[in-house]
Formats: C-alpha cells, structure tokens, sequence
C-alpha cells in the first residue's frame, strides 16, 4: 500500500489533509488543517482516531505548532514547542502511540543545535513515524494471516484498518491479506456503541476491500460464538502493558471472555508502538472517560429520559491471560506474554 492509498491522513509540508471519520459513511469529507490546535480538537472528536494514526497526527500537530512559533531563539522555541506538545498530549489518554510519538518528537526537538534544523528535523521525524505505522502494519499482516484459515468467520470489535493506522490496518489489515492469499473469509463486525466505529468504519472499509461483512450490535457476540459461528476474534489494541495485558475499545474485555468461554482463539494485533514497557500491568493503564453525551444520545438524539446519569469509559482492560496470541510486526509472541514481549523490543 503506497501512503497516497490510504485517505486517513497526508502530510502537505505545512499542514495536513484527513478524511473526517465521524461524517463516514455517510459522506467523504477531507479536512485541511494547519493548525496544531485543530488537529488537537479533530483527534478529542475522533475526526481522526485509532491509536497509530493518532500517533502520526500527534507528530504533524507537533511540526505545525513548531513552524507557527516565532521565536529564534532555542530555549524561549523549546519552551514554546513543550506547551504545544502539552496541549496534543491532552487529547486521546489511552493511545500509546501518541505518547511514543510525542517523545521521539521532543527528543529530536532537544537534539537539534538552533531553531531552524530542529523546525526540518521535527517534519523529517514525523514523516518517519507515518512510515514506521505503515511499514509495522503491513508485516503484522503478513504474521497474521498465517493464523487465519481458508473459510474462517472472523469477529472482530471497533475498527482497526486503514483508517485507524494510515497503513494496511492491524486486525483489519491481518483479514485482507488472508483475502489476498485467496482464503475466503466472512467477518462478524459488532457495531461497537456508544460511537459505532464498527458500525460505520469497519464495514465501509471491508466493503470497498469486498470482504463479506455482517453486522451485529455489541451483545450478538455471545450468541454467534455459541452457535459456533465464529472462528476467531482479531483485535487491535491502543496500548498494552509490559506483561501483556490489552487496552483496547470497550467491550473487548467482554469479547475476550466469550472467546475463552467458547474454545475461539482470541488474537491482539498490533505495532510495537503500541507496548508500553513503563507499565507493569493493565490496571496501570490510564482509561479515557469521554462525555456522557455520547451515551445518553445518538447523533444528538436523546435516547434517555433528561437527568439520567451515564458513563462512558472509552476503553477496556483484557487481561492477557485471554489471549491466544499477540501478533506484532516482529511476529507472533504465545503464553508467556512479558518474555516474548521483552525480546520484541
Ligand atoms: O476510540 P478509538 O476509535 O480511537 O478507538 C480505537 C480502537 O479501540 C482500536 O481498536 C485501536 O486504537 C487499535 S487501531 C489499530
């Protein structure tokens, strides 16, 4: 897949250009954004989401607030330059990427010797960070689909393809290279309330791929498993502690006991950029609380009576007991989830 291929994100020197993913599928609206704080505000709205890509729109904030600061001076830029990162930080908690992001981008900006090479450094190194998403995407496809077989019926939760990565897509992007290979394969997408990314993402993308897709609301999943209509749940994953444990879109959690309950194989696929070592354990994962807005309505519609309370925590821990494996550019790692995680990183 060339960069030019995927429509999620492209970098135009001084700003950037994104498919807005709340208005899909309904409309394909491109967005030009030249401002850090605009891409801070696209990616609390989830305009642009998924935690690769919000790793690399996090790197493009950084080099367009870099290029609005005026100051040539080093240490009063530096100063400017971490009150931006700050601001991008805010956005999407849980994303390891945008974390991982915003540190290769601070470390570049401290490395450079005057503001004009660190301003070039800082777009050379989010380039490379859009390159690395991609590239780590496309391996963890090529990894995954050894696990699929001709015939299977994958299920798989939210939406972790192109859209979500700018690259091949991970749980996704591991479905169309079984494709590809000329497996036939059908997916289950649950509709993942309360912002339906499964719904309108995951299905709009494996229709123009001409995956067959049926779509079931969340609590289906149990029902399908049971009936022995599944033969595997694929996953993405927006961050993972040192021993394995997943951080992924509400819900998972309940996916991954099912799985288990049901004798289905459950696979987490996703970048290294994702794994964070600093962590010991999932319960050390900080989880997004989002409005109770997006519970209480849809679409501005108000599906509860007025002054009921709501919660909407964004994501959810699987402890890593429940995985069957990880499947990550550097391969699949098995059981023992801290050891094969060390040696991968
Ligand atoms: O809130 P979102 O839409 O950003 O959540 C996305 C997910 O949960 C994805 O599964 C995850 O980021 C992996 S994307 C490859």
């Amino acid at each position: 897949m060339k960069k030019s291929d995927n429509p999620a994100i492209e970098w135009l020197s001084n700003r950037v250009r994104i498919l807005d993913q709340t208005r899909l599928p309904q409309a394909e609206v491109y967005l030009e954004l030249g401002d850090y704080r605009s891409i801070a505000s696209a990616l609390t709205e989830l305009k642009i989401r998924g935690a690769p890509a919000i790793g690399v729109a996090g790197a493009y904030a950084v080099v367009m607030g870099a290029l609005k600061i005026e100051s040539t001076v080093r240490a009063e830029f530096l100063e400017k330059l971490r009150a931006v990162i700050r601001t991008i930080a805010d956005t999407r908690p849980t994303a390891r990427n945008l974390f991982r992001a915003l540190d290769r981008m601070r470390q570049v900006a401290e490395a450079g010797a005057d503001v004009a090479e660190i301003k070039t450094a800082l777009a050379d190194e989010a380039v490379k960070i859009h390159d690395g998403e991609m590239a780590a995407t496309f391996e963890i496809s090529r990894h995954g689909a050894a696990l699929i077989e001709d015939g299977f019926t994958v299920l798989t939760h939210c939406n972790a393809g192109p859209l979500a990565t700018t690259g091949y897509g991970t749980a996704i992007g591991v479905i169309m290279r079984a494709k590809e290979q000329g497996k036939k394969i059908k997916v289950l997408a649950t509709e993942t309330r309360p912002l339906l990314q499964g719904a309108r993402l995951t299905t709009w993308e494996l229709k123009k791929a001409g995956i067959p897709a049926t779509l079931i609301t969340d609590s289906m999943a149990g029902y399908f498993m049971s009936k022995g209509e599944v033969d595997c749940v694929i996953v993405g994953a927006d961050r993972i502690a040192a021993n394995g444990d997943t951080a992924n879109k509400i819900g998972t959690y309940t996916l991954a006991v099912l799985a288990r309950e049901n004798d289905i194989p459950f696979y987490v696929a996703v970048p290294t950029t994702t794994i964070d070592l600093s962590l010991a354990i999932g319960d050390e994962i900080p989880i997004e609380q989002r409005s109770e807005d997006e519970v209480t309505h849809i679409w501005e519609v108000r599906i509860a009576p007025e002054g009921v309370a709501a919660a909407n925590p964004a994501f959810d821990v699987t402890p890593h007991r429940y995985l069957t494996a990880l499947i990550t550019e550097k391969g699949i790692i098995r059981r023992n989830y801290e050891e094969g995680i060390k040696k991968i990183m």
